[in-house]
């Protein structure tokens, strides 16, 4: 974690962001780890996908959305954007005065636990794969964040480009998906991954497709890694150790979900991930 400690009121929404849709995987986690907690989510619809651009854009796109969680009065900011937390997450820690947490850090963390446990069980570590948008495994983030857990794991990575698309359109399953995802986990395991990192928050939503892929490939079953639920489990961790105000006692979590785009198919996708009529979508512009 990034950021001033136990900042802003207890009753305060976190602030999550993404380019767009796939960074509900990580509401979906908070809302196991944080029940209590309310969040504010954007999904910065009209300008995805970030992870084909420029990492200059990407940070400018990062603080106009952070600047609009601000405004509207978050307690502290969850970049649930691997793209964003590749290459932005220093820039907005050390500019806004709240805790900040990127999914790379937790991501590597739980990677690296995996990894650890396949080489315990098999006499020999793995290589971690990372399946990612080009601007994070250009970024070198994945393999910088496990070199700081350990130095005996080796990261190799694969821009997955085709699978933000497939599951904006909600395509997750059958013989498209499974012919992408070969193509992209294929060298991956070509090269001796042992452990996969969705190094990207719409791939979960991809993850039994990608785990029956590797499977096949490997020969074996291959753990694949969510970022999404480890940084759900650091942000009750802030909770615990009182780095950041928990919600009043007895308070409810409410969810709110803003998008910079038509809110339609999102809010269809939205109800399809979360459950039926779970949170109200509003489009909004960009301050
Ligand atoms: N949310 C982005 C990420 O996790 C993927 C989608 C995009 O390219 O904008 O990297």
């Amino acid at each position: 974690m990034s950021g001033a400690p136990s900042i802003g009121a207890a009753a305060a929404p976190i602030g999550v962001f993404d380019s767009g849709l796939g960074g509900l995987t990580v509401v979906r986690a908070l809302r196991g780890a944080v029940p209590d907690e309310s969040l504010l989510y954007l999904g910065d619809t009209a300008r995805v996908p970030y992870g084909t651009r420029s990492a200059e854009t990407v940070v400018r796109y990062a603080r106009s959305c952070s600047r609009e969680l601000v405004a509207r009065g978050v307690k502290a900011l969850v970049i649930a954007c691997n793209t964003v937390s590749a290459v932005a997450v220093e820039v907005l820690a050390a500019e806004l005065d709240l805790p900040v947490l990127g999914v790379i850090e937790p991501g590597a963390e739980a990677a690296v636990a995996a990894a650890e446990a396949v080489g315990a069980a098999a006499g020999a570590l793995p290589k971690i794969g990372v399946l990612g948008t080009q601007g994070t495994v250009l970024s070198g983030a994945y393999p910088r964040a496990v070199a700081r857990l350990s130095s005996r794991l080796e990261v190799v990575a694969q821009a997955a480009p085709l699978l933000v698309p497939l599951v904006e359109e909600g395509w997750v399953e059958g013989e498209v998906p499974e012919r992408v995802v070969e193509r992209y986990v294929d060298p991956l395991v070509a090269e001796g991954a042992g452990v996969l990192v969705l190094g990207c928050t719409h791939y979960p939503l991809l993850a039994p497709v990608i785990a029956r892929v590797a499977e096949r490939l490997a020969g074996r079953p291959i753990p694949v890694v969510d970022g999404a639920a480890a940084t759900a489990r650091r942000v009750a961790e802030w909770i615990r150790t009182e780095r950041l105000e928990p919600a009043p006692a007895g308070a409810a979590g409410t969810l709110e979900l803003l998008v910079t785009d038509l809110p339609a198919s999102f809010a269809r996708l939205a109800e399809s991930f979360l459950g039926r009529g779970e949170a109200p979508v509003a489009q909004i512009d960009l301050r």
